[in-house]
Parts: C-alpha cells; structure tokens; sequence
C-alpha cells in the first residue's frame, strides 16, 4: 500500500464539522524521553496533580486479587461499587454512574445535552477538556474569566441566562487555580441559573476540601436541582492509572447517560480498588491531612522564596514566580523536577506544582529557587 493511497480520502469533508480547527490533548514527552534528554534517573512528576502520595493503601490487594476474575466482563450494572460508593457518601446507589474517570463522563454528559449552536459556558482559567469536548459537539464555548482567581459564579449565571446556555461548567476546586466555591455563592449560583442550563460541577479535587468547607452536592442532586456531579478515584485515592470515576445524577439523568456511555467501561480491577477505597473513609481523611500539611509548607517554601502562591484547597499550588514561567519549567526540567507552565492556560509567570510528600516539597521548592533566581536580573535576587 503507498503512502500517496492514504491521502486519497479527504477526510475534513466528512467528519463532523465542528471538530475542524480543534487540536487533540498533547500530553508533551514522555517521562523515558525527558529522562534520556536531560540525562536523568528521576524525574519527579509535578505536573499532572496526580496523587503524589501513591494509591491508598488496600487498593492494590484489591487489585492483585481481582486479576483471576480478569476473564470476565465486569458486572453489567456496576452494583457493588454504586452500593459502595452510596454508603460511603450517604446516597441511594441508583444515583451513582461509574465511568472509566471524569474525562469519560465529561465526554458523556457534553453528548447526552449538547447540540449543535447551543451554548455552554466555562471560567477562564479552567480545566480545558469541558470546551474541547463541547466545541467537538458543536457547541458554542462562552469563557468566563475568574475574579482574583476564583470562578465568578455570578457571571457564570448571568452568561448562562444571557444566551440560553445548556450547560455550566463548574470545576469545585478550579483547576487551576485550587479556588473553591462557597456556600453561599453556589446557593445564589442555583438560584441565579435558567431554567434550560444544566451545572455540572467536577469535584476531581473535592476530597481535598476540609471537610467543614465542602459543599455537599449530592443533597443538591436529592433535592432535584439541575445539577451533575463528576468525581474521581484518580486523585485523593492514587488510582490515576486505573482510570475511575463517578457521576452523581437524578436516576432519570444516569438513565439517560447510560445510553450514551458504552457498556462494560470499567474494568474489574478499577472496580476493586474503588471498592477497597472507600470501605476505609479514615484512611481518605488522613490522605487529605497528610496532603494539606505537604500543601501548607510548599506555600511556605515559596513565599519564603519570594513568590506569591494562590491559596490552594486541592493537592496543586498555583505560584506567581514573576519570571517567564516557559523558561523556568524548562530549567526545572533540566533538575529532574516537572511543573505546569501557567502560560499553558493564559497565566503567563505562574507555574503550577503539585503536593506530594515533605521531603520533595522542600526539594521543589529549592529547585525554584536556585532556578528562579537564574532568570531574575542581579539586582532581585534573594
Ligand atoms: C479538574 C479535573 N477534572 C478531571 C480530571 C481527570 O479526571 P479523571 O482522571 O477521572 O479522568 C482532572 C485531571 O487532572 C482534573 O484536573
């Protein structure tokens, strides 16, 4: 077969308008391509807010031993972890919709409401999948930008009802900013909301929140409010790689996404470890203490360091470095330490980092240092 053959069909001429123009995720080098190029044997891996502190413990027995049953497909309706996950949360199970991770259910809520021409709405910063997503459905993607770096749920409303929007994105703590959204604003926000828009509120970083401050949405969803909630096991519980998540929906709305879901789209072993999780509900508050303690004394180290860090109620920090932050990631990177250039979404300066354990906070955070004061003009340099 000629390479020339493959160019014969056109393939922009048949595929849905609205993905042309769109580019796909580029996650960048690989870790092995970084480690050859920089000629190094660790890398530490800041820069996907993965869990730094690993997989919780009991997760991986659980996994170990799901392997023999890996010959089987899972169980169709998912029944043992939606039980598991609504007596973990407080909820009837029929309300729980497992996805192989939010990036699945965003994909699934965007096809189950959005046509084309609708409007949906997003803040600016956010996390960028809910625009890619809806403008491949051919949505109209309207950006709110974020007031001192919060969601500005006012506006986010008022769009909403200015142009009919279908969907609101709410990203509870916003990535990446690690703002959460108060009692009282998401109460004015659902009140504020058209009758014709939908929120759908990712709570990827929901279990970081002190438990005093996090808002209880699923009651939202009790009480019939248009509202979906995404959550995740790839965060809090260190399953990134087992790909697990949850959507909690009114039965009516998870009926609906479980037609556009495929069926079987989570794999066993994900299910045993989601399951061994959250028979433990103390070992995710110590993780989430564990995390908070990493988080405050990185946020020490940098403004000790002379950076102004974004407070933060998620497992990343947000840090105005006050250099070009492409070239300090570059430097960073060159020192075994991977961040997230704010530039990569409109802050240009910031980079972001994620928590993990003390001793390589307190490693970071010399790193940035030494590397931040290598672009400073002589004369800022501390
Ligand atoms: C806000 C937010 N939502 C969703 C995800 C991805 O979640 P999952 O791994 O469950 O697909 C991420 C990953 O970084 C995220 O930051």
């Amino acid at each position: 077969m000629g390479a020339d053959r493959l160019t014969t069909t056109d393939w922009s001429a048949l595929v849905r308008p609205s993905l042309l123009g769109l580019e796909p995720y580029r996650p960048g080098p690989s870790l092995t391509e970084l480690k050859r190029l920089h000629g190094l044997d660790e890398i530490a891996k800041l820069n996907w807010n993965e869990d730094l502190f690993g997989p919780l413990s009991g997760a991986r027995e659980a996994v170990e031993a799901e392997l023999e049953n890996v010959w089987m497909y899972p169980e169709q309706a998912y029944s043992d972890l939606r039980t598991a996950v609504g007596g973990w949360i407080g909820v009837s199970p029929e309300l729980i919709v497992p996805a192989h991770g939010i990036q699945a259910l965003i994909a699934a809520v965007s096809h189950t409401f959005v046509r084309d021409g609708d409007a949906v709405v997003v803040a600016a910063p956010t996390y960028g999948l809910y625009a890619q997503v809806c403008a491949a459905s051919g949505a109209e993607v309207l950006r709110v930008p974020c007031r001192e770096f919060r969601l500005d749920l006012q506006a986010m409303a008022e769009a909403a009802a200015a142009s009919g929007a279908r969907l609101v994105w709410v990203c509870d703590p916003n990535n990446p900013t690690g703002a959460h959204v108060e009692v009282e604003e998401w109460e004015a926000f659902l009140e504020a909301l058209p009758a014709e828009t939908v929120a759908v509120v990712d709570e990827a970083y929901g279990e970081y929140v002190q438990p005093e401050l996090r808002l209880r949405r699923e009651r939202d969803v009790e009480d019939g409010r248009r509202v979906a909630v995404l959550r995740t096991f790839s965060k809090i519980f260190g399953l990134a790689g087992l790909r697990l998540g949850y959507a909690v929906v009114a039965p009516h709305l998870a009926a609906f996404l479980n037609v556009v879901q495929e069926p079987f789209n989570v794999n066993r072993a994900a299910l045993a470890a989601g399951r061994a999780c959250v028979a433990h509900p103390e070992r995710i508050e110590a993780r989430r203490q564990e995390s908070a303690e990493a988080r405050a004394q990185l946020s020490r180290l940098l403004v000790e360091a002379g950076m102004e860090p974004v407070p933060s109620h998620a497992n990343f920090v947000l840090v105005d470095t006050g250099v070009d932050d492409l070239a300090l990631a570059e430097r960073l990177v060159a020192h075994g330490v991977l961040v997230r250039p704010g530039s990569e979404f409109g802050l240009g300066g910031f980079v972001r980092i994620t928590v993990g354990p003390l001793p390589l906070m307190e490693r970071v955070a010399a790193e940035l240092r030494m590397a931040r004061d290598a672009l400073l003009p002589a004369n800022a340099r501390r």
